[in-house]
């Protein structure tokens, strides 16, 4: 069974905690593995070039981990009220893969962080799924039979995992968004699972 591929980019620690907890439901679901990957950053200018392999944390993505991959699932800090340059920097190479259909029919989702609650969780998970509806993948979000997703005043949000970190940037996620969170890397599993059997 091939692995469910959890890309994300977190400078400050909480959208890796989101992804720790999706890699958790993946791997609840049975003969079902998260494989954790992460883009390097980008400068307007090139001031330094990228460790080879980073100093700590999961490892920078490869093309072959999107051929590998049964299902994925992207993260990203908003900026803006969209995601960061650095994953769309990685999207933006991605041609090759878009001309071969690697990620077509491949279930996929995704998540963010925020520091404020109104700060544009919605319009980041929403744009991050444009690239994938363009790789042909099948979008997967949280149902409402999720009780959760009814009662969070955190993250959790139909359109994707999230967790509001607050002016203080903090990367603990509420117990709501970290089940939420594996939750949603349930999902992903679940459907790749079936769609693979
Ligand atoms: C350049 C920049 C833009 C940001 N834009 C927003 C924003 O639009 N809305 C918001 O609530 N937080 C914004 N933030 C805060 C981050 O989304 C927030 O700190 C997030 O939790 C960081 O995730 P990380 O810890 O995984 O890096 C911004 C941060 C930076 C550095």
């Amino acid at each position: 069974m091939p692995d469910i591929l959890v890309l994300y980019y977190s400078r400050g620690g909480s959208v890796a905690a989101l992804a720790r907890q999706i890699a958790r439901g993946i791997e609840s679901v049975e003969g079902m593995q998260a494989r954790l990957r992460t883009v390097p950053p980008v400068a307007a200018i090139t001031q330094a070039a990228a460790p080879p392999v980073p100093p700590e944390g999961a490892p920078y993505v490869e093309r072959q981990d999107l051929a590998d991959c049964a299902g994925l699932l992207l993260g990203s800090p908003t900026r803006f009220g969209n995601m960061a340059a650095p994953m769309k920097h990685f999207l933006d190479g991605t041609g090759a893969e878009w001309a071969s259909g690697t990620l077509v029919g491949k279930p996929a989702a995704v998540f963010t962080s925020t520091a404020s609650m109104h700060g544009g969780q919605e319009s980041t998970l929403l744009s991050m799924h444009l690239p994938l509806l363009h790789h042909g993948c099948l979008i997967v979000g949280l149902p409402f039979t999720e009780a959760a997703l009814s009662s969070t005043t955190a993250g959790g949000t139909p359109y994707g995992a999230s967790h509001v970190a607050g002016p203080g940037d903090d990367p603990a996620l509420a117990e709501v968004e970290a089940s939420l969170a594996r939750a949603l890397g349930r999902r992903v599993a679940w459907l790749a699972r079936k769609l693979s059997a």
